[in-house]
């Protein structure tokens, strides 16, 4: 397994489900201190303890909800409190959109769907820049999606704020690289989670056999490995890039 992020400190939101414990396994495996930050504590404590007893690694849980400013803030001092620094961090919390289709939406959907994935990626990139910009390095990923790229229907609002995550993404990057900070996002395609699965329930797997040119879902592994890509040093020169994981759904 290459050490490409050997002793490097990785903050994850959502870390406690999905793609954000894969990509927790994915940094701890190559020797990263891992902070897995989210909502579901029970959830959240049980990947710190198995990144613990797998891997031998420095991991620790801390309770999030990324709409509360204070609680994010609370996030990333605790994080470079207790790892001294914040080397790379990944904006991964995020829900389904509630609706079925814009004309039926509410205004509880669109609340609650840019408070979290839009709004919440907000809070977390202005608290880690901070943090970022005084150590003059850093790399920044947000979980975008396809549904950042391209419209999908039924997904009006989650797909709105999926492509002002990935506006937030490229202005960051172009106005901190010269700071020694680069900002990427990765754009998953339809993914084998908890949320996919509670969205679409038996509809799940015939709908991954028309989703893309490979005829199947991601394992939340193959998102957690762009993720690490993105975020090490074999990235170097990637800036402002919104990266399809998608099986080519956005490619036809
Ligand atoms: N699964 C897919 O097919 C897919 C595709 C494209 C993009 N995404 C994006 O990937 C990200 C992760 O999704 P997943 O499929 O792994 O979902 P998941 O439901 O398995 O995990 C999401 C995690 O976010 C946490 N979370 C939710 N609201 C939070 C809040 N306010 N504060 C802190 N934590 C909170 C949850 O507790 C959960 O652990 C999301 O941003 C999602 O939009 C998923």
């Amino acid at each position: 397994m290459s050490k490409i992020v050997d002793k490097k400190v990785a903050l994850l939101t959502g870390g406690a489900s999905g793609i954000g414990r894969a990509t927790a396994i994915a940094f701890a495996k190559r020797g990263a201190a891992v902070v897995i930050a989210d909502a579901d504590a029970k959830n959240g404590e049980a990947v710190a303890v198995d990144l613990r007893e797998r891997f031998g690694a420095h991991a620790l849980f801390i309770h999030v909800n990324v709409t509360d400013p204070a609680s994010v803030q609370n996030m990333v001092q605790t994080t470079v409190n207790q790892f001294g620094g914040l080397d790379y961090a990944f904006n991964n919390a995020g829900v389904p959109d509630g609706s079925t289709s814009l004309r039926v939406s509410t205004q509880g959907n669109w609340d609650r769907v840019m408070s979290v994935n839009l709004e919440g990626v907000w809070h977390c990139m202005k608290a880690e820049l901070d943090h970022m910009l005084a150590a003059e390095k850093g790399a920044i990923v947000n979980n975008a999606s396809r549904s950042g790229l391209v419209g999908v229907p039924g997904d009006a609002i989650y797909g709105a704020a999926k492509h002002g995550v990935i506006g937030l993404t490229k202005a960051a990057a172009v106005e901190f690289a010269s700071k020694g900070i680069r900002v990427n996002a990765v754009c998953p395609g339809l993914v084998d989670t908890a949320l996919t699965r509670a969205k679409f329930g038996d509809d799940l797997i015939p709908r991954s056999r028309l989703a893309n040119p490979l005829g199947r879902m991601a394992q939340a592994e193959e998102i957690a490995e762009a993720v690490v890509w993105l975020c090490s040093d074999a990235a170097s020169f990637v800036v402002g890039v919104a990266l399809p994981v998608d099986g080519g759904a956005t490619a036809r």
